[in-house]
Formats: C-alpha cells, sequence, structure tokens
C-alpha cells in the first residue's frame, strides 16, 4: 500500500501552482522556517568544528603515539594525574558550548512564539483525526480536509494562525518548508503560524506516530494570490452545489449511512465523524493524500477504502456497481 502514497507524491501536478515538494527544512520559504533553518545551520557548524578538533586530537595522538617496531609492549607510558588546567579546561568549553547553543535555541523559539500578528491575520483551525486533518476558517463559516488553502505573503503583511487540536491521540502538523513540527495533542490547544512566501502547494505529513495510517497521514498547504485565496473562500462559503443532473444519484447517497459521517451543507448529509464532502472536488487528494481526487481513484476509494488506506475507519459500504457508479457520480457534482 506504500505504493499509493509514492503515486500520491509522484503524480504530475494538479494545478497551475508550482508544487514545493521539498521535505526539507534547508529550503525555507516562510519566516519560522527560515529561522529554524538558520538555526540548524549555526549547529551544525558548531558541531562540525567540535567534530574536527576531537578529531585532529584523537589523529594526532593515534598517529604521534602508535606502536613502532622495537618497542617494548608491556612497557605502560607515563601516567599523569591530575592536572587542574586540563580539567578545568575540558569542563569549561563544553559547558560553554551547551549554554550558546541552549540559548540560541530558546531565542529562536521565543522569537517564532511571540512573533506580534501583522495587521492582516488568518485564523485557520486543525483538528487531528485518525487519520485526517479536519480544517476549519471559523470567520467565515468553511469547513474543509486535508488541504490548507491560505493567501501568500510576498511582503511580511500577511500571516496565517493555527490553532491546533486533537479529537483522538496526539498528531504532529509538520511542512517543512513553513515551519517546525507542533503536536495535536487531546484536550489541548497549541498555536503556530505561518507566512509562505510564494505562491504554491506545500506538501506535510503528520509526525507523531498516531497509530497504523500514521504514514498516510499527509496535509497539503496550497498558498494562493490573496485575491484567489478571497474567490476560494467565497466559493467554499456555498453550500453543495444542488446539480438537478445527479438528483437519483444524490438520492441513493441519502439512502446509505453514508450520511452518518460526512457533512454536505445544504442536504441532510450531516455527520461529523468523517471529512466535510461539501466541496469535495475542489480538492486534488482524497483520503488524506492517498490518492489523487481523479473519477478512477474517488471510485476505487468509495468502493473499499481498505484497499489504499488498511486500517482507516471509513468501511466498505459494499456497494454493487450500479449503486457505486451513483455515488461516485453524485461526489463528482460536489464542485
Ligand atoms: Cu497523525 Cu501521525
Amino acid at each position: 500500500m506504500l505504493a499509493y502514497n509514492l503515486i500520491a507524491y509522484l503524480q504530475t501536478q494538479v494545478s497551475a501552482l508550482p508544487e514545493h515538494r521539498v521535505a526539507n527544512i534547508f529550503k525555507p520559504l516562510a519566516s519560522p522556517a527560515e529561522w529554524e533553518s538558520s538555526l540548524g545551520w549555526f549547529v551544525i557548524a558548531v558541531t562540525t568544528g567540535i567534530f574536527l578538533v576531537v578529531g585532529a586530537l584523537m589523529a594526532f595522538t593515534i598517529i604521534r603515539f602508535r606502536q613502532r617496531p622495537g618497542d617494548d609492549t608491556h612497557q605502560e607510558p607515563p601516567q599523569v594525574y591530575g592536572s587542574n588546567q586540563i580539567e578545568v579546561a575540558w569542563t569549561v568549553i563544553p559547558i560553554l558550548i551547551v549554554f550558546v547553543l541552549l540559548g540560541v535555541t530558546a531565542r529562536v523559539i521565543a522569537s517564532v512564539q511571540n512573533a506580534s500578528p501583522p495587521k492582516q491575520e488568518l485564523k485557520v483551525t486543525i483538528i487531528g483525526h485518525q487519520w485526517w486533518w479536519e480544517v476549519l476558517y471559523p470567520d467565515y463559516g468553511v469547513v474543509t480536509a486535508n488541504e490548507i488553502h491560505v493567501p501568500a505573503s510576498r511582503d511580511g503583511k500577511m500571516a496565517t494562525y493555527l490553532q491546533l487540536q486533537s479529537v483522538d491521540v496526539i498528531h504532529s502538523f509538520w511542512v517543512p518548508q513553513l515551519a517546525g513540527k507542533t503536536d495535536l495533542i487531546p484536550n489541548r490547544t497549541n498555536y503556530m503560524w505561518i507566512d509562505p512566501r510564494e505562491p504554491g502547494v506545500y506538501l506535510g505529513n503528520c509526525a507523531e506516530y498516531c497509530g497504523t495510517q500514521h504514514a498516510n497521514m499527509l496535509l497539503r498547504v496550497i498558498a494562493q494570490q490573496p485575491a484567489d485565496f478571497q474567490k476560494w473562500i467565497a466559493g467554499q462559503q456555498k453550500p453543495a452545489v444542488q446539480d438537478a443532473g445527479v438528483t437519483q444519484q444524490q438520492a441513493m447517497y441519502g439512502s446509505l449511512a453514508c450520511v452518518n459521517c460526512h457533512t454536505i451543507r445544504g442536504t441532510k448529509s450531516l455527520g461529523k465523524f468523517g471529512p466535510d464532502l461539501t466541496h469535495l472536488m475542489d480538492r486534488q487528494t482524497i483520503g488524506a493524500g492517498v490518492l489523487m481526487n481523479d473519477a478512477k481513484n474517488l471510485r476505487m476509494w468509495v468502493n473499499d477504502p481498505q484497499d489504499p488506506k488498511p486500517g482507516c475507519f471509513m468501511p466498505s459500504m459494499k456497494l454493487t456497481d450500479k449503486e457505486l457508479g451513483q455515488v461516485v457520480e453524485y461526489l463528482q457534482s460536489l464542485k
């Protein structure tokens, strides 16, 4: 099943936006990630320095004091005890290095956490579920899943503030190019913020083992030009499209247990357990990034989600071919 995961990552891009597929903290494209990667480079520089000094001293000692032909193998070298200078040096220097690293790290953490919000900010609540992300825009009454649309912030005047919560176990929100990891913990709200500098699709994933499908708890941050973001959010605020061409298909969907778990705003489907499907076709992926969202994959997913995502909480509804076709047709009308 890993193959599905890989396919989702390797698929050609599905939107006009460039995809930032770099799972690498050293290519930051947002302020928190940039500060953290500078810290990363600093720590690497210091530890490389330590490695070189220690390695050079060891190499010197090994070569200079190696056994030579004719050495008496049973003779110990002179034993030296109690050099105050050396002991003070190898105690004080490491302590100073540790304090410098601690201080610099604390400063970066504090500057990320205490950064004052810019004038324009977007609030988004992310709720971790086994194994998908619920995404709410409280100021707009919008609910979606797994793909977080935000405005890009080229001039640093816009940031997105994330409230992180969980309904079950501990998850961790991580989009390497945007910010460090922050856990989503039951009965607690954590905060973080991102300000993607370039429009594009930033890939991320859950970074805390949270059960069978932890590896398939993928997420996308879709940064758009502010005007495009406003258009997107206006589209999301509308209730589901009522397409007269799929009335029968909608009735079929409505007769199934799907309605107990999924919300489609403007219909009688009001379940809360699974992702909101009101504008399902707006999403690039299904199953939290496991499959690209196209007709073939959607059919495969509805037929048996346990195939691409074994252990997930959506069961196979054992639909007949005709029922399956109708449900998929209805879902595809949810633009
Ligand atoms: Cu959610 Cu790992």
